[in-house]
Parts: structure tokens; sequence; C-alpha cells
């Protein structure tokens, strides 16, 4: 019997990347996929690929940095699904500004960065509550080695994730909803090729405690794992995946 067999799954940011490594792994034990991205054309493009590969999904586009598009996709969902397994809060900006510019952004700045990367996990989850409840759920949410690195927005925007999935695992667990945190080191995915310089990339990566390649597919297999039975008594953790990374540091 698949582990996730008659199981649905919500995935923010499965557009491509990690979003689409979770899809693909939950599938393949069995599940059911809701996938959201604001990206419509990467989302049609995920879903088609997925479809392919027998999976069975639905699409949604949503702009998590606006509340009334979440509030109005959760309604849709929790008025189709009694139940909702597990939730994965994957989706995150990343990249340019939030990624260096730590003293120049300005409050409106701060605050997108902020209502996508740290409030909208909880904004989801929260409006997922009931079928969540009723699944006897699991949420994950994507967080970063970043968050032990000094002076970047997305870094803080990671940390206060961190601190983020402590209360929501505290209040949730209230509901039997165990809320998670895995934060990813340096993996493979377009959008970390794509963003990221060659040198930065290599250097980052030579800072590894192990010299082993990270790709979408480690960060994939740990959202399984904790997100199913086997991870039971486990709640209010943050998992680094990251070859020991987050000890010595990404900048240089
Ligand atoms: N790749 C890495 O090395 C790495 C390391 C640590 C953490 N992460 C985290 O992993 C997650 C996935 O990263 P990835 O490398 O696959 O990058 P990615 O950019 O491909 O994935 C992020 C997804 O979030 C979506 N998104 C952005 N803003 C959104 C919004 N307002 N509403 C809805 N969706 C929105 C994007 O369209 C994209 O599909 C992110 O949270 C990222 O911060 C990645």
């Amino acid at each position: 019997m698949k582990r996730f067999a008659n199981k649905l799954i919500a995935i923010t940011g499965a557009a491509g990347g990690m979003g689409l490594a979770f899809a693909r792994h939950f599938a393949t034990e069995g599940a059911a996929l809701i996938l959201t991205d604001v990206d419509k054309a990467g989302l049609a493009e995920a879903a088609a690929v997925l479809t392919k590969e027998g999976a069975r999904c639905s699409t949604h586009l949503v702009d998590l940095a606006v509340e009334s598009e979440l509030h109005k996709f959760a309604a849709e969902i929790a008025g189709q699904h009694e139940r909702v397994d597990v939730l994965v809060n994957n989706a995150g900006l990343a990249y340019g500004e939030v990624a260096f510019s730590f003293e120049s952004l300005s409050q409106a700045q701060w605050l997108r960065f902020l209502s996508v990367n740290t409030v909208a996990p909880l904004l989801l989850a929260q409006a997922l509550r009931a079928p969540l409840a009723r699944a006897k759920g699991v949420v994950l949410n994507v967080s970063s080695m970043a968050a032990n690195v000094p002076a970047t927005a997305y870094g803080v925007t990671k940390a206060a994730l961190n601190a983020m999935t402590y209360g929501m695992a505290s209040v949730f667990g209230n509901d039997g909803i165990r809320v998670n945190a895995i934060a990813p080191g340096l993996m493979e995915t377009p959008a970390a090729r794509g963003n990221l310089p060659t040198e930065t990339y290599q250097r980052i990566q030579s800072q590894q405690m192990l010299k082993v390649h990270g790709t979408a597919d480690d960060i994939a297999a740990l959202g399984v794992f904790l997100a199913s039975d086997e991870a039971r008594f486990i709640t209010a953790e943050i998992i680094s995946c990251d070859a020991g990374n987050r000890l010595r540091g990404w900048r240089g």
C-alpha cells in the first residue's frame, strides 16, 4: 500500500523547482495533488508533466501576497474537500533585492517579502485548518539555511518563518495537526541555477561539510517522510537538509 494513497496534498509554489519535486514524490506515493502558484504558464506546464506521469492534480492560480486571493482559494478547496492531509508551504521569494539589500529596503518591500515568505504560510494553514484538522494533517513550511546567516532580508523572512513554525505547531497541535519546517541548503533548482552566478554557487557549495550535490529530490524525500505516519511524533522542528552548510555560512 502506498503511503499517501487516498490522501490530498496542497503545494504552493508548485510551478517548478522544489514544488514540482514535492508534487512528484507525493504522487509517487499515491496522493492526489492541489497545485498552486502565481506563475500561470509554469503551473500549467508542471501540471501537464505530472499528468503525463500519471499524477492526479488540479491547478489554482494564487498570489499569496494578496490575502483575498489566498482566502478565495482556501474557501474553494475547503468547499470541495472534506479533508486536506498535507499543506506544503513551499512558495517563496528568494532572489534579487531580498537576497542582498538588507539596509536599503523600503517598508513596502520588507512587507511584501514578509507577506509571501512568512505570513502566507500561516494565513493559508489557518484558512485550511478545518480540512487539515479532519485529516489530523501536516503542515510543512519550507525555510532555508539562510535563516542562520546575518544580514539578508531573505534570511530574516526565513528566520521569522522558523519562529512562525513553532507558534503554528503550538496552536495547530490542539487540532492534532503537526507543523514542521524544512531548511534546505543549496539545492539545484532552475531558480537557484538561474539566479546565482556560477562563482557564488560554487563558493556556497564548497562550504558544505559533505562534498555532494544537493537536489530538489533531497528536500521532497524529507518532506514525504515528515508528512508520513512514520513521523507522527515529530512537530515544531526545523529540520536542516544542507550538508552541514548552515554552520559555515554562505556569504563568504
Ligand atoms: N533552491 C535552493 O537552493 C533553496 C534553498 C533554501 C530554500 N529554498 C526555498 O525553497 C522554496 C522553493 O525554491 P525553488 O528553488 O524551487 O525556487 P522557485 O523560485 O522555483 O520556487 C518558488 C515558487 O514560488 C512561487 N511564488 C513566488 N511568489 C509567489 C506569490 N506571491 N504567490 C504564489 N506563488 C509565488 C514562484 O512562482 C515559484 O514557482 C522557496 O521557498 C525557497 O526560498 C530554496
